[in-house]
């Protein structure tokens, strides 16, 4: 395989410019041309499809978000996108495509390659929610900027004696919610993936007032619902002075940890060598520190599960 592509689809990650840039060069390592998709599967239809070389990737390994830019589109769920995708890939001679995206651009990944085109995937997306690997990519740095966010909050939560409600993204996964509740300190962690009545929140709440404990930080991931439908609900039936913040894309964006810096890299790196292998339609991820390759059927055919001993730790910790 002398020619490959990449591509960055779905919502952005930090630590995608690093599997971009190990892309790119361990496929000029391999005596690779190597082609740059940018806009995602939007710009795959349209052919903006140019040439990379070693100093394409410089001073990118620290920037968050993807110089490919990215996109989402409905057109590309079509047989016709999906076609014209590979034909303007095969019309530069490409015969391999990684894919770094999340579990939307894993199926368009996958109908490329249930067409012959040769195809990889990367986990890249901070919900943490696509099984085959124990962790994507973004999901560390994301997690690190709740905490961060977290401890500035308590800050003016102890000033003010206050209750927060800190909404964070997952879309439908909680483990954003988690493991920042967790390591934030959280006094309450709400989750789509676990059932909770708001009365024993509140009931926390009120036993730790009167233990003295004036503030609390309460975690909802945005697949439960509304953070400001939590604090109401608290202000109504427990009168505690209750504000809300939603982190939203902020939880998308800066440097990527040193963390998502190595797991870019060497995902980037393992996804070109199946590619020269002659591997298709497989998901790179990483278990126990080793990095796997997983057949995206396998990756659809199951759900990432919560890790739900984690769950009631938080509970048992934060009282
Ligand atoms: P993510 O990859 O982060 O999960 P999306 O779910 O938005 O993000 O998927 C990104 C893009 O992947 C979509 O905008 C679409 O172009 C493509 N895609 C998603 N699902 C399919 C599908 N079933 N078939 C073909 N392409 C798809
Ligand atoms: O998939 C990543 C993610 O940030 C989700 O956590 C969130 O629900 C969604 O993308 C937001 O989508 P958009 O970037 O299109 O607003």
């Amino acid at each position: 395989m002398q020619k490959i592509a990449v591509l960055t689809s779905g919502g952005d990650a930090p630590g995608m410019n690093a599997a971009v840039r190990a892309v790119v060069r361990r496929g000029i390592s391999h005596g690779m041309e190597v082609y740059g998709v940018y806009h995602g599967y939007e710009g795959l239809m349209l052919g903006q499809i140019e040439p990379m070389n070693a100093g394409s990737v410089g001073d990118i390994i620290q920037r968050g978000g993807t110089i490919l830019y990215s996109s989402r589109s409905e057109e590309f769920k079509t047989e016709a996108g999906q076609q014209k995708g590979i034909d303007n890939l095969r019309e530069r001679g490409i015969e391999g495509l990684v894919v770094i995206g999340g579990d939307g651009s894993f199926r368009g990944a996958q109908k490329l390659s249930d067409k012959g085109f040769a195809t990889i995937g990367i986990p890249g997306t901070i919900d943490n929610d696509i099984s085959g690997t124990e962790v994507t990519l973004g999901f560390d740095t994301a997690v690190n900027t709740v905490i961060e966010a977290i401890d500035k909050i308590r800050d003016t939560a102890t000033s003010h004696e206050r209750i927060f409600v800190i909404e964070v993204m997952g879309r439908h996964c909680g483990d954003i919610a988690l493991w920042a509740g967790l390591s934030g300190g959280a006094e309450s962690i709400l989750l789509p993936e676990v059932d909770f009545e708001i009365t024993d929140v509140i009931s926390r709440l009120l036993e730790g007032n009167k233990r003295g404990k004036k503030h609390s930080i309460i975690i909802v991931a945005e697949g439960v619902c509304p953070a400001s439908e939590i604090a109401q609900k608290i202000k109504e039936e427990a009168g505690l002075d209750t504000r809300v913040t939603v982190l939203g894309h902020v939880q998308r964006g800066g440097s990527p940890s040193a963390f998502d810096r190595m797991l870019g890299s060497r995902l980037g790196a393992k996804a070109v060598d199946l590619l020269r292998d002659g591997q298709s339609g497989k998901m790179v991820g990483i278990q126990r520190n080793r990095i796997t390759a997983v057949d995206f059927a396998d990756v659809f055919g199951s759900k990432h599960d919560i890790d739900l001993d984690m769950y009631e730790l938080s509970k048992t910790l934060s009282i």
